[in-house]
């Protein structure tokens, strides 16, 4: 890849996000593992990622589903063995992709060794590892932050009289990183990854990691609706984005600079001007901190038009753009906006500039299975069961074929897949020219060939409330027109000046090859790229 020289792997590439409890299961007892993963790289090697990122893989007692960590440098049984990870990570190099593994150092699990020593007596050495903090008069919390998945983020321990902060369930208690020796264990956690050849790391809620220093208390939301979260009831001011995070990213950058073309992705829910904040000064921050607007903002053409805007206007220079259409915390794509709109989605993320992430099972428009209470596993759903918030739905196994289990595992998985999963699944699509996998491989190729739309300039051409139109566009390269229609109903786009294209890719491939000029007229649910004669 000569003329993208001065590109690195994460900014020419694609992620592609595994949950591997949900991605292939190889031994049998319904949930996926590592030489699963090993064994479907063909398939993502011909689908045309670049960069396989997993969800974690390491001991855990599974409260939050491996993102409580109770051994930073192991692997789960579950998902295999030291030696199955270092087979997965050359077959993966192998293949000239790469490997990305989530790394979760806001907290660990309460069976961490770490914690297990810090809740054991108030003069342990690694008391002050955690965030421990006296009652208040009346024994109440120390303050009034709230966790993520319901209820106080405080948790009263009998056996030394004081209360532990968790963001999250009493089973992830968070670190203190105000703490150098955290500091200095995480990083050797870090280099123990990056010894044997990870690529990169991507960084879970590191907005988190560092507390006010004064523990004060969040002030109310105004904007607050009984149907969301509770944790929104406050504005976590407080209790997240402090200042002092960006010395400790630095710290990790540093890590990573000292390894050749190593990155960090953050996971940051936070709006742009304070999401760009995590490039770091002289964007010595995380390479690329997670842009979500894509998952957040409503299916609105202007509003996604100039959200896009406001994105590119505010990255820094230098700054490399990301997007991202789903992840194991959110409804999935197909299920929020409509299995149509979903192809318009998935132009729109693998034609925008930066570095694209798709969600494992997106590539071919899976929907969000509905879980039975009874069968329900996620905290978050099973905390808070009113407000139908359980992430299950968008973490079942991945289709593969018709056959039972959908060639997911031999066994009875652990959440149930699809009914639909004999018609919707990776070999029919295979085998179809007009399916979203045959749309999505176009799409990637197109992309993956293309510098203007690889690493080209976005330009914006128009919105309005049904359609976005914008231009890729690189030096000599050629340049693209998307065009997308966001509504169901037909649109009419109009050139201010003259032009003369040819369509590379539509959501319907009969337009492909088509030609067309200045005035262009999409049915509903769709889109095209064009490219400029
Ligand atoms: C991140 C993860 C989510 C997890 C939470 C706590 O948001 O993506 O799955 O529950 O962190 O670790």
């Amino acid at each position: 890849m000569e003329r993208f020289e001065k590109y690195l792997w994460w900014q020419t590439g694609i992620i592609y996000q595994i949950y591997p409890r949900s991605f292939q299961d190889s031994n049998g007892d319904g949930i996926g593992d590592l030489r699963g993963v090993a064994q479907r790289l063909d398939y993502l090697h011909d689908l045309g990622v670049t960069a396989v990122w997993l969800s974690p893989i390491y001991p855990s007692p599974m409260a939050d589903f491996g993102y409580d960590i109770s051994d930073y440098t192991g692997i789960h049984p579950l998902f295999g063995s030291m030696a199955d990870f270092d087979m997965l990570l050359r077959e993966v190099h192998s293949r000239g992709m790469k490997l990305i593994l989530d790394l979760v150092p806001n907290h660990t699990s309460h069976q961490h060794p770490w914690f297990v020593e810090s809740r054991s007596s108030r003069h342990n050495p690694k008391r002050n590892w955690y965030i421990w903090k006296d009652a208040g008069p009346e024994g109440e919390a120390p303050n009034n932050w709230l966790s993520v998945f319901g209820g106080s983020a405080w948790e009263w321990d009998e056996l030394t009289r004081q209360y532990y902060y968790h963001g999250f369930l009493k089973e992830q208690p968070d670190l203190n990183w105000r703490n150098p020796e955290v500091q200095a264990a995480m990083l050797e956690v870090m280099r123990f990854w990056l010894n044997k050849g990870v690529d990169g790391f991507r960084v879970d809620v590191i907005w988190h990691m560092i507390k006010d220093e004064q523990f004060r208390d969040n002030p109310p939301n105004p904007d607050y609706q009984p149907h969301m979260p509770t944790y929104d009831q406050l504005l976590p001011v407080y209790s997240t984005d402090q200042p002092e995070v960006h010395g400790i990213i630095r710290k990790m950058r540093e890590l990573l600079d000292s390894y050749q073309e190593r990155m960090m992705i953050g996971e940051i829910y936070l709006p742009i001007p304070k999401l760009v904040m995590y490039y770091g000064v002289d964007n010595k921050g995380a390479h690329l901190p997670f842009n979500f607007q894509l998952i957040d903002l409503p299916w609105d053409p202007v509003k996604i038009a100039s959200a896009i805007d406001l994105y590119e206007g505010s990255l820094p220079a230098n700054g490399w753009p990301n997007w991202v259409l789903g992840n194991h915390d959110r409804i999935r794509i197909a299920s929020r906006v409509g299995i149509e709109q979903a192809r318009v989605a998935a132009m729109l993320l693998l034609t925008l500039r930066g570095t694209p992430t798709i969600y494992y099972g997106d590539e071919i428009g899976m929907r969000d299975v509905p879980i039975p209470f009874e069968e329900v596993q996620d905290p978050q759903g099973l905390n808070m069961p009113e407000k139908n918030l359980s992430r299950d739905p968008a973490r079942t196994p991945m289709q593969w074929d018709d056959s039972p289990y959908g060639g997911f595992s031999k066994a009875s998985p652990w959440l149930r897949l699809n009914r639909s999963y004999t018609r919707e699944n990776v070999a029919v699509q295979s085998a179809d020219p007009y399916s979203m996998l045959s749309f999505h491989k176009k799409l990637i190729a197109l992309r993956q060939k293309e510098p203007s739309l690889m690493a080209g300039d976005y330009i914006p051409v128009h919105s309005d409330r049904q359609s976005i139109a914008y231009i890729r566009k690189k030096e000599e390269h050629g340049a693209f027109l998307v065009l997308l229609n966001l509504s169901h109903w037909p649109c009419y786009f109009n050139s201010r000046s003259p032009l003369k294209g040819i369509i590379e890719v539509a959501t319907s491939p009969e337009l492909e090859g088509e030609e067309v000029n200045d005035r262009i007229s999409l049915s509903g649910d769709e889109g095209i790229v064009v490219r400029i004669l």
